[in-house]
């Protein structure tokens, strides 16, 4: 890097590190060794060589001064809007620490430049380079082999590293066992408690999943309950789900789990028609009793603006009267009947039976569940479930890496 500005920092372990207003521990130490101004941006390169070149308006937004960002808040306070469109640096530099300094050219001729401090390991972990973009994005794991991860209830519930694997899993996998709970009533709540706030729904906080004489829900019968997500019926379904095991000792019941993910795929693969159908195709859910009449209309299969496929969103005992374009409807119930299809293939299935104290937890937007067919004249079959939101979930989980980081 031609004219950069490299002093030398020999003491620089002791020298005060930038400021951005931010707990989060910005990953690895690295320091900015080089920076200079290049077409109106400022090019960084750590000492790792990494380099990364960053608008001077994306920096002026960020700075993270006591004026630009609450101190106490640590949010936002600059406003972006009253100052001028065009933001130049007027000069960059590096402090003795190895941070990034600098000073934006004044708005308005003889107002007063502006100086700005960002702290390297926090320009790293926000860079938003090609490859750092790409090293951030979180990967989704797909299932090998039919293998579940599997957690302990007792390293959960003592141990923050049990905590964080059984939450990691959750968020990355999409599907996580937790074994040799407790089989009582309540279990499912008192683990939940140790994520956050349960999500709760129309059937409570904690509901449970028995063969009931008058069920409400087909949940609440003994027959087999097709691949599906939870609650399609509501504008926004809960995240997580939460289902344990008290009893299971009626002959049937097995339990299926789906990676919708996977299946979405396949489709796109083989029948890119369909998959366009189920994309732009929102469907009707409905739930109704006595109490509640919950609808929502949304498509099968939903997607990011890169095409990433974000949520699966299919239940057939809540798909209500199909409502779509005359031209779409035999389209509708072919694409239906093609990812369907896929969700009964093994290929995307993992099926176990769940043993008195096991917890399966998993993606409701991403994993769809079903059972077989059970007998309630052989035996009890008592569920409880409940659900977390991912903003409770995914919190929890930066906070136990704040503490492993800090
Ligand atoms: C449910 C459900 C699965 C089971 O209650 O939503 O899918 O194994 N239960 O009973
Ligand atoms: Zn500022
Ligand atoms: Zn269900």
């Amino acid at each position: 890097m031609a004219d950069t500005v490299a002093p030398s920092r020999p003491e620089q372990a002791h020298r005060r590190r930038a400021e951005m207003s931010d707990l989060e521990t910005p990953a690895g130490v690295l320091l900015v060794g080089a920076a200079l101004q290049e077409d109106g941006r400022v090019l960084v390169e750590w000492e790792d060589g990494r380099r990364a070149r960053f608008h001077a308006i994306w920096l002026r937004d960020n700075c993270a001064c006591p004026d630009c960002r609450h101190p106490k808040a640590m949010e936002r306070q600059f406003l972006f809007i009253d100052g001028p469109e065009q933001v130049a640096a007027a000069r960059v530099d590096l402090t003795e620490a190895g941070d990034l300094l600098v000073l934006f050219a004044p708005a308005e001729p003889g107002a007063a430049p502006h100086l700005a401090a960002f702290h390297a390991g926090w320009l790293r972990s926000h860079c938003y380079a090609d490859w750092a973009r790409r090293e951030r994005a979180t990967r989704v794991r797909s299932w090998d082999g039919g293998s579940i991860p599997t957690v302990d209830y007792a390293a959960v519930m003592t141990t923050d590293a049990g905590l964080t694997a059984w939450l990691a899993a959750m968020r990355d996998s999409g599907l996580v066992l937790l074994r040799n709970a407790p089989a009582v009533p309540g279990t499912s709540l008192r683990i939940a408690g140790r994520v956050g706030p349960v999500r709760r729904t129309n059937f409570g906080e904690l509901y449970d999943v028995v063969s009931m004489p008058n069920p409400n829900a087909s949940a609440y019968t003994p027959i087999a309950l097709e691949p599906h997500t939870d609650l399609a019926n509501w504008r926004r379904p809960p995240d997580f789900q939460l289902l344990f095991c008290v009893e299971n000792a009626a002959v049937g019941g097995g339990s299926i789990l789906v990676d919708g993910l996977a299946a979405a795929e396949e489709l796109r693969t083989v029948d890119p028609e369909a998959f366009a159908t189920l994309v732009r195709h929102p469907i009707d859910f409905r739930f109704h009793d006595e109490s509640c009449d919950i609808r929502h209309r949304a498509p099968t299969i939903q997607l990011d603006g890169d095409g990433n496929v974000t949520a699966v969103r299919f239940n057939n005992w809540l798909r209500s009267t199909l409502d779509v374009a005359e031209e779409a409807v035999e389209p509708t119930y072919r694409a239906l009947r093609r990812f369907w299809g896929l969700l009964r293939d093994s290929r995307f299935q993992v099926r176990l039976r769940l043993a008195a104290g096991d917890l399966v937890t998993f993606d409701n937007s991403r994993v769809l569940h079903g059972r077989e067919a059970f007998d309630p004249n052989t035996g009890r079959r008592h569920l409880q479930g409940c659900y977390l939101d991912r903003d409770t979930v995914l919190s929890r989980l930066r906070m136990l890496e704040r503490v492993e980081r800090s």
